[in-house]
C-alpha cells in the first residue's frame, strides 16, 4: 500500500515535470493553408507541459497510451477543403468538408494510440483550402491523454 502510494507520488511529480499533454488551440495563423502544409493555430488557450508546437501545429506525444484529439474546422463557403490527419506525417484519415450555403464549423475527432514522441497534426491536402474565421466561427485543435 505504501508502496503504491510512493510510486503513485513519483508518477505524479514526473506528470507535474513534463505536463499532461492537454492541449487547445485556435485562430489558425493562416487561412489558406497550401496542399501538403500543417494547419497551425497560433493562439494556445491551454498547453500543459507545451507539447504542442504552435509554430509548426504538431503536438507530440508527452507519454504513450491513447490520445482524444478534437476540434472544429469552418471552411470558406462553396470551397473544396480537404484534410487529413496525420501521424509522424502519413495521414490516417482525410475527410472534405463543403457547403454551398454558408459558412459551417464541421468539428472533427480522432482517437489514435501513440507512442512517446510522435507527432500529430492535421494538415491541408488541397491546393484552395481555405477557412472562414469570424466572432462566431472558431477554428479549435483540442487534444487529450486519457
Ligand atoms: C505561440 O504561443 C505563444 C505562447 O502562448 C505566443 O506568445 C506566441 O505568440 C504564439 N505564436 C504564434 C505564431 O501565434
Ligand atoms: C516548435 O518547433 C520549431 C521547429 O521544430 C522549433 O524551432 C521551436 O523551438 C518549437 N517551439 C517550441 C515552443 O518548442
Amino acid at each position: 500500500m505504501l508502496k503504491k502510494s510512493v510510486s503513485s507520488a513519483i508518477f505524479l511529480c514526473f506528470l507535474y515535470q513534463i505536463g499532461t499533454g492537454m492541449f487547445t488551440a485556435s485562430y489558425p495563423t493562416n487561412l489558406t493553408p497550401s496542399s501538403g502544409t500543417n494547419f497551425i493555430f497560433g493562439v494556445v488557450v491551454v498547453n500543459d507541459g507545451s507539447w504542442y508546437n504552435n509554430t509548426t501545429g504538431e503536438f507530440t506525444a508527452p507519454l504513450s497510451g491513447n490520445y482524444l484529439f478534437t476540434g472544429a474546422l469552418c471552411p470558406q463557403r462553396s470551397t473544396s477543403f480537404y484534410f487529413g490527419i496525420t501521424l509522424n506525417g502519413v495521414e490516417q484519415t482525410r475527410a472534405e468538408y463543403f457547403e454551398s450555403d454558408g459558412h459551417v464549423c464541421h468539428s472533427y475527432t480522432s482517437v489514435l494510440q501513440l507512442n512517446a514522441n510522435d507527432k500529430f497534426a492535421i494538415k491541408s491536402v488541397h491546393p484552395y483550402n481555405e477557412l472562414f474565421e469570424d466572432h462566431s466561427r472558431w477554428n479549435i485543435f483540442s487534444g487529450v491523454k486519457r
